[in-house]
């Protein structure tokens, strides 16, 4: 059975998206293929507020965050934890053979522009790599208050992952000042699995140029080459490409100031319907995703049992992740999610609740 997506990620794809994605094949050094390239480039500056390099990477948002770490750590880095996807970057980080700190706050809590202060001010560190939205916990971290902070460390490598929140909502890069921002498109920009974006600014490239082993698939350098060719250094997923262009014209089309009105007002509606249903929402007021929610598992419902009867419907549901699966669940609205679906899943979920 087709199952409609209601987890955060992957997440229903539109099929004007997949019919792009099956258009005739090319080489990706003939000249169409720059062509593409070069205009998916001018949009995602356009998205991310940026003159940053923007680069394409065939992989998921993984390879490109073990890439920013590889490339841009010389020293030591202070991975910022609140949730599943921040623990792992800092696993990551000391894989990759580098030294770093994790500086843990507990899972549902969001990372603060003090806390930032405060580590960095120790002078221990030239990187950092935080979470702007942990998808884990549905929380959002203080981003333009971390990047006030930021300011006053010029020499630390500020490396954000948006996974679940660019497009969703305004991250203009430029104003922020991150050095090096990274996501996959499985989630908030609604495209299948396989393809993850990140950008790099002249201070990050300067970083990677000074340090060693940065391997070869995802050396910043050579990214930065091929860039100017407006192409990549191995084979890219051309046909997610493809979809990627249809996507951002889909984007402009729809408006971005719309786009991001219709997923808050889609976290609105769900943060109230969490709280009618007499369930707590797991994010403090202020720290809330607009993509997803999270909610307090208050009332002990049997998760497993209610995910197997919605999927017994057509309708996939998340019953929380790691650690606090069971005690939490997520109701994802992200991507191209419009008002009346989500509405539609409440109303069946609601069936469950009663039943
Ligand atoms: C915030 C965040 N970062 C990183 C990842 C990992 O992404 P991927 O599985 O594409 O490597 C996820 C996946 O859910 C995520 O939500």
């Amino acid at each position: 059975m087709v199952k409609k997506l209601f987890i955060p990620g992957p997440v229903n794809v539109a099929p004007e998206v997949f019919a792009a994605m099956s258009q005739p094949m090319i080489g990706h050094r003939m000249k169409e293929y720059a062509e593409l390239h070069g205009r998916i480039k001018t949009s995602l500056k356009r998205l991310m507020m940026t003159e940053s390099r923007v680069f394409l990477a065939t992989s998921s948002a993984f390879g490109a965050m073990e890439g920013a770490l590889r490339n841009l750590v010389k020293g030591r880095c202070a991975n910022f934890c609140n949730g599943a996807f921040s623990d792992k970057w800092h696993d990551v980080t000391l894989r990759c053979g580098k030294e770093a700190d994790a500086v843990k706050v507990p899972w549902g809590q969001p990372i603060t522009a003090e806390l930032v202060d405060a580590t960095l001010a120790t002078g221990k560190y030239d990187s950092m790599t935080m979470i702007h939205n942990e998808t884990s916990t549905g929380v959002l971290s203080p981003l333009a208050e971390i990047a006030a902070v930021m300011r006053n460390y010029p020499d630390v490598m500020f490396i954000v992952d948006t996974v679940s929140s660019m497009s969703a909502m305004p991250i203009g890069l430029d104003e922020l000042g991150i050095d090096c921002c990274i996501f996959g498109v499985q989630k908030a920009f609604a495209l299948p699995p396989g393809l993850a974006i990140f950008t790099a600014t002249e201070k990050a490239l300067q970083r990677a140029q000074s340090v060693e082993n940065r391997g070869y698939y995802f050396d910043f350098m050579e990214f930065a080459a091929n860039d100017d060719k407006d192409n990549t250094p191995s084979t890219p997923c051309i046909s997610l490409i493809y979809g990627l262009d249809c996507q951002l014209q889909r984007f402009f089309a729809e408006g971005l100031e719309a786009r991001w009105e219709r997923h808050r007002v889609m976290a609105e509606r769900t943060r109230s319907w969490v709280l009618e249903r007499g369930f707590e929402l797991f994010a403090p007021e202020g720290a809330r995703s607009v993509t997803l929610t999270s909610v307090a598992n208050s009332r002990g419902v049997d998760l497993a049992a209610i995910k197997k009867q919605l999927g017994e419907k057509g309708y996939a549901f998340d019953d929380g992740y790691g650690k606090i699966k069971g005690k939490t669940f997520r109701i994802a609205h992200m991507g191209d999610l419009q008002p009346a679906e989500l509405e539609e899943f409440l109303t069946v979920l609601d069936g469950e609740l009663k039943g």
